[in-house]
Order: structure tokens, then C-alpha cells, then sequence
């Protein structure tokens, strides 16, 4: 795929009183994991109402080329420098994709030990894992510093000294940067902006020195190096620049201090296209970061999730009930907010697109605006609001964008069973997660036992 795709201020959809229409052969023209052949959805070389057929749904499916090729847009554009890039687990933790990434050499960004185990499980390597995150616990530093880890981006004084605590009990040394937080604005949704004064993230910028120098008298601590993380979907690349350029004021001043780093950090945050936005690409966002790194003489890490792997991924739905009212058209369908909770929680707009095209294209008399909406009981259960769409009960419906941050984010409100998961790769397609059993759902609860 081009990346530079990805960046076209082409509109994909049309605003209408009724509703809006998001033209599906054109959405599917910048996802490189999706075509139409014939009228029919495919992923790499499958037809996912053939995935349907196998897996049932709600079932999410991930397409192991596209996933690749970000992966690889990442390495191509900054391998003028030594880089690593580590995928943050908590954008989509199955084990598949840890395991494929891992083969391509990704690192890991973990945020617990639930996560670093998954790594080793999918055979990801220690030592190219980073943990972040503002609440390590005793046992999970102990853990990750048992399997050796490359570093702890280390978020307040008192988890430095918890570590220092930890590593000196165990008799090793840990590895760490600390998180600066560089108070820019990252301009996205504010529940997913993480580097402005006020959220909880990171080390204020100007007492990340002082914090630099207590580390460096530490007995258990090695400064590896800096890191920051500025938000998720940032579309821009100002934001991206202005956090470098503090970060890299403090490299300066670290090294006149006599610290010196092996590696910068620049989080993760590259936003994707869902619908209509244009993020930057891959390649434009290395252009304007790397002249600015190749000065410094460090390691370039990154952590990049949901550009990795949301656009890899649908969530294919079936339509359960149509029920036309007064005011509004609703199309319940058999995902819901448990499965997928963008929407419901950040107003996300997320595309929903047929696995089988209209015959007569946007404008045949059966064409509604229809809410899509789960069984659950909360107003709040949406999955898109106000789309035209020609719909009957039974048609399969595919959520794009929905690669990240989906499966992850979903529970079991309602006492509704998980979602399958399945990954494509050319025409080969396989289970890579069970759908969960109604049994299993309570399996683990015990009756209370009057005595
Ligand atoms: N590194 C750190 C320290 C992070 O906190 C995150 C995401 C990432 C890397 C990866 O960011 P990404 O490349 O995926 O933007 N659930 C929200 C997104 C939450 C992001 C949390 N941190 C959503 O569905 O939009």
C-alpha cells in the first residue's frame, strides 16, 4: 500500500439532511486490507460473507499484510537511523498479531504484566520491550525486570525510587527513561491527549533534570534513555515537532550535566483515517522529525499502536432487526458497545459499509438513514449514527478501522460472549480467537454458601 494514500483530502462521503452517506468503493480505495470484487467485500483474497459463514459473528478480522506494511512504512522511513519500533500492545494484544509483529522484529510497549506476558507467549523478545504507564506495581516490575526487559519509562519520583527499590532487592540493575510530559497541545479528543500539564502523564518538562540527576545517584538505575507520548490519532505533525523540540533541549542539557542517553522515545499517537480525516503519513512524519534526530546520535524508539493495525481490521456485524420509527430508523444489529466501544465513548465516527454493494448505487428507493445500534441496554449503545444505507435483516455489515482499540476495549456487559477473531492472510484465513462461551462467562463465580 502507499502510505502517501492515506494523506489525500479526498471525501469519501456525502452530507445529506437525512444523513451521511460513506461511499463504500471509495472508503475502500485507502484501506489497503479491503476491496470489492464482484459487489462483494473481501479482505487480502477473502470474502468475508465466507468468513461469516465460517466464524458467525460479531467476529473481528484482521488482515496480516496490512498490518506488515505499516510495520514496514515505519522501518523503511526512518532507516537511516538505528531505530526500534515498539508496538503498543493495548491497541490489539492478540497473540497472533504479537506473534507476526514479533517475527518482523517489532518491540513491544507494555503497560502491564498481562501484557509482557503476552509478548513472551507470541515469542516477542525481553529485552526489546518497554514499559510505560503511571502505576507499575511491585510485582510487575519485579516480573519484568526477572525477564529483562530494555526499558521502564518511568512516570513520577515514586515509581523511580520503587524500581531502584526492586531492582536492589533482586541485586540487578534496571534500565530506564523517564516520561516527560513537554505540555503541548496534541489537538485530539481530550479523553486521548496525555502530554498537556494537567493529565496525569509523565514529568513535568522543566523538573525532569533535577529527576534526571536524583536517578543518576540511584544505586539499581541505568539512564537509558528519554521518552514522551503527546496522545492518540494526532493527525498533524506540529505537535509531534514541538514535543521533539523539548525533548531534545533536555538531551542537551543532560549531556552538559554528564548523562548521557542511548535512545529517544516519541511515543506512539500517529492518527489513521477512519473516515474523512487526513492524517499525515508515515513517510511525511519521518521527513519532519529526522532531521531533527540524526543530530542527536541516538537510538529512535517509537510506539506506535493503533497506526499499526486499525485499518488491518473490521468488525463484521450481522442485522438483527430493522425497526423504523417516527423519528429515527434503527438497525440493531449483533455487535454492540461491549464489542466495540469507540463510538459510545468518544463520539467516534467509524465507517459501516454493506459485504455486498447495492445493485443501483446510493440513490435506489430503499436507501435510509438508519442509527446502527446494539442490543444493549444503554442509549449510549451506538455503532454509527445517521448513515444512509440500503439494509435488510440479515445483511452482514463491516466496521472498518476497527483493527485497534477495538477487541481490547471489550467486555462482557450484558453477559454477552466476546467476539471470534480471525486473520487473513492472502486466501487463507484462521480462528485466532475462540468466541467465548455463555458458560465460560460465569465459570469462574461461585454460588454464596449459607452455612
Ligand atoms: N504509548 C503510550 C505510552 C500510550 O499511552 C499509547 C496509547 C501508545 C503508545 C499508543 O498510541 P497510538 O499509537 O495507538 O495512538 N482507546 C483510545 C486510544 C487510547 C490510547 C492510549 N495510549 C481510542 O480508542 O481512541
Amino acid at each position: 500500500m502507499s502510505h502517501s494514500e492515506q494523506n489525500t483530502a479526498e471525501s469519501v462521503t456525502t452530507q445529506t439532511e437525512q444523513g451521511l452517506y460513506v461511499n463504500p468503493q471509495a472508503l475502500t480505495a485507502h484501506l489497503p486490507a479491503l476491496h470489492y470484487r464482484d459487489g462483494a467485500l473481501h479482505m487480502e483474497q477473502v470474502n468475508v460473507d465466507e468468513l461469516v459463514k465460517h466464524y458467525d459473528t460479531p467476529c473481528y478480522v484482521y488482515s496480516k499484510q496490512a498490518i506488515l506494511a505499516v510495520y514496514q512504512a515505519y522501518t523503511e522511513s526512518f532507516a537511516s537511523l538505528p531505530h526500534q519500533i515498539c508496538y503498543a500492545v493495548k491497541a490489539n494484544s492478540n497473540l497472533a498479531v504479537l506473534g507476526i509483529l514479533a517475527q518482523a522484529g517489532a518491540g513491544f510497549d507494555i503497560v502491564s504484566r498481562g501484557e509482557l506476558m503476552r509478548v513472551l507467549a507470541a515469542g516477542g523478545e525481553a529485552s526489546r520491550v518497554v514499559f510505560s504507564g503511571v502505576g507499575k506495581t511491585y510485582s510487575e516490575i519485579e516480573y519484568a525486570l526477572t525477564q529483562g526487559i530494555g526499558c521502564f519509562n518511568v512516570e513520577s519520583i515514586s515509581e523511580l525510587t520503587l524500581i531502584n527499590d526492586v531492582a536492589k532487592a533482586l541485586d540487578k540493575s534496571a534500565p530506564i527513561s523517564l516520561r516527560v510530559n513537554p505540555d503541548v497541545d496534541a489537538k485530539t479528543h481530550p479523553y486521548i491527549s496525555t502530554g498537556l500539564k494537567d493529565n496525569k502523564f509523565g514529568i513535568a518538562h522543566e523538573d525532569a533534570l533535577a529527576v534526571y540527576q536524583q536517578a543518576a545517584n540511584l544505586s539499581h538505575i541505568d539512564i537509558v534513555g528519554i521518552d514522551c507520548h503527546i496522545g492518540s490519532q494526532l493527525t498533524e505533525v506540529e505537535p509531534f515537532v514541538a514535543a521533539l523540540d523539548k525533548v531534545v533541549e533536555l538531551v542537551h542539557s543532560l549531556r552538559d550535566k554528564g548523562i548521557e542517553l542511548r535512545h529517544i522515545d516519541l511515543g506512539g499517537g500517529l492518527g489513521v483515517r477512519y473516515i474523512d480525516e487526513t492524517p499525515v503519513s508515515i513517510d511525511e512524519f519521518a521527513q519532519a522529525l529526522l532531521p531533527k534526530l540524526t543530530e542527536l546520535g541516538l537510538t529512535i524508539f517509537f510506539e506506535p499502536g493503533r497506526s499499526i493495525v486499525a485499518n488491518a481490521g473490521v468488525l463484521l456485524t450481522r442485522v438483527d432487526v430493522l425497526k423504523p420509527t417516527e423519528h429515527k430508523n434503527f438497525a440493531i444489529v449483533d455487535a454492540a458497545m461491549n464489542d466495540l466501544i469507540r463510538p459510545a465513548l468518544y463520539q467516534a465516527e467509524m465507517a459501516v459499509i454493506p459485504s455486498v454493494l447495492p445493485e443501483n448505487g446510493l440513490n435506489t428507493d430503499d436507501t435510509q438513514a438508519w442509527d446502527i445500534v446494539g442490543a444493549i441496554c444503554e442509549t449510549g449503545d451506538f455503532l454509527a449514527k445517521d448513515r444512509l444505507l440500503s439494509l435488510a435483516t440479515g445483511d452482514t455489515l463491516a466496521i472498518t478501522g476497527a483493527g485497534a482499540y477495538g477487541f481490547t476495549m471489550s467486555s462482557n456487559y450484558n453477559s454477552r460472549p466476546r467476539a471470534s477473531e480471525v486473520m487473513v492472510a492472502d486466501d487463507r484465513h484462521q480462528l485466532i480467537r475462540k468466541r467465548e462461551t455463555f458458560e465460560g462467562l460465569y465459570a469462574d463465580e461461585m454460588l454464596w454458601q449459607d452455612k
